[in-house]
């Protein structure tokens, strides 16, 4: 099992929260769509920025993995 950690800092959002916040969506086609809607969950990426490549990635990683 991974490690928690924090991936945006601003808006103190976890590994776990993207996690749990994918797995409340039904569906969803692209890693692009996923993030804006994890985005409106958690309010991650959402101050400055910074996360946006990590939050990405970790969507993409668990719709993949
Ligand atoms: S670290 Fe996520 S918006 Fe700044």
């Amino acid at each position: 099992m991974k490690e928690n950690y924090m991936v945006c800092n601003c808006k103190q959002v976890s590994y776990n929260d993207i996690e749990s916040a994918l797995h409340t969506l039904d569906r969803f086609e692209d890693v692009l769509s996923a993030f804006q809607a994890i985005q409106k969950i958690t309010h991650c990426s959402t101050g400055c920025g910074g996360c946006h490549d990590k939050v990405i990635e970790i969507i993409s990683d668990l719709m993949h993995g």
